[in-house]
């Protein structure tokens, strides 16, 4: 690094709350399982259970075991095992890719507000980071990028250009359309930049038809990001992976994790395996989950629609309203935490407007955590009403 990391915020703020808040109401996460439910599913589906007991606890191949990362590729229509490189994680993907990727002085363009490590870290690596902000429409009713203004950000970007896009959007539930999408491509190819495009909330589109192609399949210099964290709910497990059809890019990552973790943990490739075979039932499970949520609140919003504002999410596990009160989310989810126990994420934990705050769509308990948010704001309303803006 040539400068220090600066804190990660968002990973500060649950590292005090997570484990002690009573209920949170802003993960990003799904609804997790138990490794008993795991082997149980895929039991279920005429698998053998995983036969965890006779799992090698030696070092695995550190592209990952070959098995897994067949399976991995199936997930795609037309990726191979080889162009899939297994990580602990996505954040130790992000870490390597940049690692492995950014030269002081290049340009890397952002969309912000963003998940930090994808600003922070090529940014302490030297890189000019070029914020390319999603922001509302005129009618508050969608987040949105402007290309035009990605084509004179690549314009201005020197030689070897970095866009780096998550889509499915955290926070803001936010995606592309599929024209969005190819403007994207087309620019990048245009310009020969390279696009990291973070996909950990990929499968989880509201509406199936919203699914845009994984950009690695879309863009032969494209380095998509996924994980088992979100849409299977299985974040303990921390693996992740980066698919890309550009093998060397692929190769210097893999040179940069012999320096990190050298190779993934075998019992937790060994589950991976059991949880990609079982994609289909874990993901449309975490995609009712979440749509029945998310009704919940937009009930909810429609019910306080002159203390909130609400942009439905159109894809992800996260969406991301406003709170039109001179109050700042800080206050409204400090003073909900310690009266309730129900936590939120203000959004000042991305470095953004602190009226905007973080809600999570994945989790079994939302309703009852969004019923005690009911009760306690329908009692502090009018402190919160009297200080509402124009
Ligand atoms: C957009 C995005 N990318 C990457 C990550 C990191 O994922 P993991 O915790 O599985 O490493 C997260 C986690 O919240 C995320 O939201």
């Amino acid at each position: 690094m040539f400068s220090p990391l600066e804190p990660f915020k968002l990973e500060r703020y649950f590292a005090q709350h997570e484990f002690s808040a009573q209920m949170l109401l802003c993960t990003s996460d799904c609804e997790s399982m138990t490794i008993d439910e795991l082997c149980e599913l895929d039991r279920k589906h005429g698998g053998d259970g995983g036969q965890l007991g006779s799992t090698w606890l030696g070092y695995t191949e550190s592209r990952g075991n070959p098995v897994l990362r067949e399976a991995i590729s199936k997930l795609y229509t037309d990726i191979d095992p080889d162009s899939i490189l297994l990580h602990s994680g996505a954040e130790e993907a992000i870490l390597n890719f940049y690692l492995a990727m950014i030269r002081p002085g290049q340009t890397v363009i952002v969309n912000t507000p963003c998940y930090q490590s994808l600003r922070e870290i090529p940014r302490a690596l030297g890189a000019t980071v070029l914020p390319w902000e999603l922001r509302l429409d005129g009618a508050e009713l969608r987040w949105a990028l402007d290309m035009a203004e990605l084509g004179s950000l690549l314009g201005s970007a020197g030689h070897n250009p970095l866009v780096v896009l998550n889509m499915p959007h955290n926070p803001t539930g936010a995606l592309l359309s599929r024209d969005e999408f190819e403007e994207l491509v087309r620019l990048c190819r245009l310009y020969g930049a390279t696009l990291f495009m973070d996909e950990v909330y990929r499968n989880l589109e509201f509406d199936e038809a919203d699914r845009l192609p994984a950009a690695c399949e879309a863009y032969e210099k494209a380095v998509s990001l996924s994980v088992l964290s979100k849409a299977w709910g299985l974040a303990g497990l921390r693996i992740g992976w980066l698919a890309s059809k550009d093998t060397e890019t692929l190769a210097k990552v893999a040179a940069v994790k012999d320096y990190n973790s050298i190779c993934a943990s075998a019992p937790s490739e060994a589950l991976a395996l059991l949880a990609i075979c079982q994609t289909h039932p874990i993901i449309e499970a975490n995609r009712k989950r979440c749509a029945k949520n998310r009704l919940a609140f937009s009930d909810f919003f429609a019910k306080h629609c002159e203390l909130f504002g609400w942009i439905p999410p159109v894809a992800g596990s996260v969406a991301f309203p406003r709170l039109k009160s001179k109050m700042s989310a800080d206050d409204l989810a400090a003073e909900l935490l310690r009266d309730t126990g129900v936590l939120l994420l203000p959004g000042s934990n991305y470095s953004y407007d602190p009226a905007f705050f973080r809600i999570g769509l994945g989790r079994n308990n939302v309703p009852a955590a969004l019923s005690i948010f009911d009760e306690w704001i329908t009692e502090n309303e009018p402190r919160y009403l009297a200080g509402v803006l124009a």
